[in-house]
């Protein structure tokens, strides 16, 4: 479904942020993506939607590459992936629902589908009752339930979870989980990037392990936290 193939990634200042890195994403699973601050996850992240290409190697995303994709099949391809962000990126001049409905609009799709679709999708995260509310309204939480329902309205067959709980407390953390869970079971693949490891479960998802841009053993991650190394 998703594959790197040898992807390397400099920026501008000649910075190597992916050294070489090889990966595989299977259709309906459920994955975590590791690392300390700096390690390239969100790199990772936006080679995905071809937010960003990668300096050497290719990136295949379902039938798109990296290589070969036309700027007008970018829209294409970011329509069938969901993702959420740190810091929810709602539209502060619309309430809930129309933050939801907003990315069908943009797809033309009929009136009456884009209201039962977007009924849906904030009943499945929980937040209906907050509908008419406006983001400044809710908590951190509730926005990214918000941004959780906005991805999902649009079918996607991956979301793309970058940091999601970074700026929700606990109680909105275990709820967060908890709906990615379950949109997980629904059939939907989950890539999340966390430094928050107590959030990981291993029974359910994968994890993806990255230091230095270079994909390691899970293991080694947790072993150097814990023994307080240096990174
Ligand atoms: N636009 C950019 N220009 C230059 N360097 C960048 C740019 N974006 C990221 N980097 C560098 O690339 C490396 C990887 O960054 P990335 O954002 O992928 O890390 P991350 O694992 O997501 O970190 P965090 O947990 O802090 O979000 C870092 O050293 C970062 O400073
Ligand atoms: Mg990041």
């Amino acid at each position: 479904m998703i594959e790197f193939r040898n992807v390397s990634k400099y920026y501008k200042n000649n910075w190597l942020a992916l050294n070489k890195v090889n990966l595989f994403f299977e259709k309906g699973q459920f994955y975590y993506l590791i690392g300390k601050s700096g390690a390239g996850k969100s790199t990772i992240l936006k080679m995905i939607y071809m937010d960003i290409f990668p300096s050497e190697g290719e990136v295949i995303v379902g039938n798109y590459s990296s290589k070969t994709i036309k700027q007008n099949e970018i829209p294409l391809l970011r329509r069938k992936i969901g993702v959420i962000f740190q810091d929810f990126k709602l539209l502060k001049d619309r309430n809930v629902y129309d933050n939801v409905a907003f990315a069908l609009q943009v797809t033309g799709e009929k009136y009456q589908n884009i209201r039962k679709k977007t009924l849906e999708a904030l009943s499945l995260v929980k937040i209906s009752h907050k509908r008419n509310s406006f983001p400044y309204q809710l908590s951190g939480g509730e926005q990214q339930k918000v941004a959780i329902a906005r991805a999902l309205v649009k079918e996607p067959f991956i979301l793309i979870a970058d940091e999601p709980t970074g700026n929700v407390d606990p109680e909105g953390t275990k709820d967060i989980m908890e709906i990615l869970f379950d949109i997980n079971t629904k059939g939907t693949a989950i890539l999340m990037a966390t430094h928050d490891y107590s959030l990981i479960k291993t029974s359910i998802g994968k994890v993806v392990g990255l230091r230095e841009g270079k994909i390691v053993k899970p293991e080694d991650i947790f072993k150097l936290d814990l023994s307080g190394g240096k990174e």
